[in-house]
């Protein structure tokens, strides 16, 4: 992957500071760890064109073959833990807008963290946050999208949804560096909301955006099983379920849709 077009079209940002491009690493968000816990600042970015443990959500495998986006940035907010979740959310935001702006495909985006193009997954999100002294120290975002690489072939671990790549959406291979341009564009934007303290600006962007609000939903959770239909965000970022005792908060899970 040639990046040198991708860090002159960066040049101007106030917070991409430094991209980091590997052949190969076990996974993005380790490498960003390794550079956080050594007090690195925000906005660092590292992308990979394999990763030989990608990590996904639950402690699940996330297989990462060449011809996919596999990066993970280091992000320092000002913030409480509790409100971490919004970060996930202002990236899957980000991330459906420049899919949508960059190749006219209807992203969507499903609590906590898939994109979602006509109910097939593109992209996953996984985010990890340090906390110290009751404040949020760090935020690593790790995002897989599936770009070039052929999603028929990936071996999921339970998959609620089936995978698809941006390649098989519009018929053509698509330039890995504009994509990661486009998709850290887009993350700068809705970052400086966050920033702003317009957290409610980010979750009113991704709710009109999201797949979920309005479905009837299944959440599974460390064993427990929930059941009630999906009826918007909390300040948090957690889900608001209505189920038939009442009002849910939820701040993790596994979300299925109810047919
Ligand atoms: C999920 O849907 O379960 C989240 C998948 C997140 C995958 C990305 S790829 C880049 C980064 N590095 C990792 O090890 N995981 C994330």
């Amino acid at each position: 992957m040639d990046i040198s077009a991708l860090k002159s079209k960066l040049r101007g940002s106030a917070l991409w500071k430094d991209i980091e491009h590997r052949k190969e690493i076990g996974s993005t968000n380790e490498g960003i760890r390794a550079l956080a816990e050594k007090g690195a600042p925000g906005g660092i970015v590292i992308v990979s064109d394999i990763q030989t443990g990608g990590k996904g959500r639950l402690g699940r495998k996330w297989e990462s073959p060449k011809g996919g986006l596999w990066f993970s940035f280091l992000l320092r907010p000002r913030m409480l833990p509790g409100s971490a979740p919004v970060i996930t959310l202002m990236a899957g935001a980000a991330v459906a807008k420049a899919l949508r702006a960059l190749y006219k495909i209807d992203a969507r985006v499903k609590w906590p963290n898939d994109i979602l193009i006509d109910g097939r997954k593109v992209c996953g999100i996984l985010s990890e946050a340090s906390a110290q002294g009751g404040k949020l120290d760090f935020a690593i975002v790790g995002i897989g999208i599936n770009a070039n690489n052929d999603a028929r072939a990936l071996r999921l671990e339970r998959p609620i949804a089936q995978p698809v790549s941006v390649k098989d959406l519009v018929n053509r291979e698509v330039d890995i560096p504009e994509l990661l341009a486009g998709v850290l564009q887009a993350i700068e934007r809705e970052y400086a909301l966050v920033r702003d303290g317009k957290t409610d600006k980010v979750l009113s962007d991704w709710s009109s955006l999201s797949d979920t609000i309005g479905k009837r939903v299944e959440i599974m959770d460390a064993g427990a099983r929930l059941m009630g239909m999906a009826k918007g965000i909390a300040a948090d970022g957690a889900l608001v379920l209505e189920t038939e005792s009442g009002d849910v908060i939820v701040n993790s899970g596994d979300c299925r849709y109810m047919e």
